[in-house]
């Protein structure tokens, strides 16, 4: 039976995933701001040393998964604490793990992201740059700024939602640029994305600012399959990806959005090679 990390193990997606690892026998070394066996806030970098050094120490230095799942939604006020928790959090532990993964015989890491990096018109270009060369004073300061600049509209009920869909498109780019590079991909660590739709969980709930489950038909995009996802829907993938059996997918990102981003843009992959 294997040791795997889950972030943001204290609800939703993160505690649905932890208790698929522990249903199957495995155990788990839960990450949250509250209520795991290690405490600890991944927006700081403080917080994520920290993080890193718990779950080293808890695993004896050898782990054979990671599942980052810690994160905010776009309801956040802060821009700047979305591109820190969302992006830099996972980056940050998960460099601080590859070495403990690379000890496994089939390591394996999977990252929340989310089909909002897809399906919302509002990726800031030069914020993704900020995130992927790793300035993340700069990236917190122009991610505040941009958000001081939208529309007041926009702000209401999700006042972070370009450094929200941003900070999960650059991170998506982040595992597609690593996950095939050989400190990941010849040390046998698989590195792989799941971009959820709207699943029902606390941060989906207050993201919508409706307090309780709305309509799927009459969501803001669209539902092909009529209903949300919940939690577990989720974590089915995240274990599947942790799996050692899963040992030939790297660098991917799997949607798991009830066909949301399918209908928003279904003639975008595949995506031919051109000279
Ligand atoms: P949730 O709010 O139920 O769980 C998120 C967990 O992350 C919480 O336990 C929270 O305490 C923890 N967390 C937040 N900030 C943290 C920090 N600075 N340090 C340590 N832990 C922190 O939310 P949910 O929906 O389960 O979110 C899981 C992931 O899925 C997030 O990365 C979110 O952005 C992403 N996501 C959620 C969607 C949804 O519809 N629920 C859609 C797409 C992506």
């Amino acid at each position: 039976m294997g040791i795997y990390a889950v972030t943001g193990s204290a609800s939703g997606m993160g505690a649905a995933s932890a208790a698929v690892l522990r249903e199957n026998g495995h155990t788990v070394i839960g990450v949250d701001l509250h209520d795991a066996d290690i405490t600890a806030d991944l927006g700081t970098a403080e917080g994520r040393r920290s993080a890193v050094r718990g779950i080293l120490d808890a695993s004896g230095g050898l782990l054979d998964g990671v599942a980052a799942v810690a994160g905010v939604g776009p309801a956040m006020k802060d821009a700047g604490a979305v591109a820190s928790i969302n992006y830099f959090g996972p980056v940050a532990l998960l460099e601080g793990l590859r070495p403990a993964l690379a000890r496994s015989s089939a390591g394996r890491a999977v990252v929340i992201g989310s089909n909002s990096s897809t399906t919302v018109p509002m990726i800031d270009e030069k914020l993704v740059d900020l995130l992927l060369t790793g300035d993340e004073d700069a990236a917190r300061d122009h991610a505040r700024s941009a958000q001081a600049a939208l529309p007041a509209e926009l702000g209401q009920s999700a006042p972070s939602i370009s450094a929200y869909a941003t900070s999960k498109f650059a991170l998506a780019r982040w595992v597609r640029r690593t996950a095939v590079t050989p400190s990941w991909a010849r040390e046998g660590v698989l590195l792989n994305v799941i971009a959820p739709g709207a699943v029902i969980t606390p941060l989906m709930l207050g993201s919508t600012g409706a307090g309780e489950e709305p309509d799927a038909d009459d969501f803001p995009t669209p539902m092909p399959l009529g209903v949300f996802g919940r939690p577990e829907d989720i974590a089915f993938w995240v274990h599947q990806f942790l799996r050692p059996e899963a040992r030939f997918t790297t660098g991917a990102t799997l949607f798991v959005d009830g066909g949301t981003d399918a209908a928003m843009r279904p003639d975008a992959q595949p995506t031919a090679l051109t000279f």
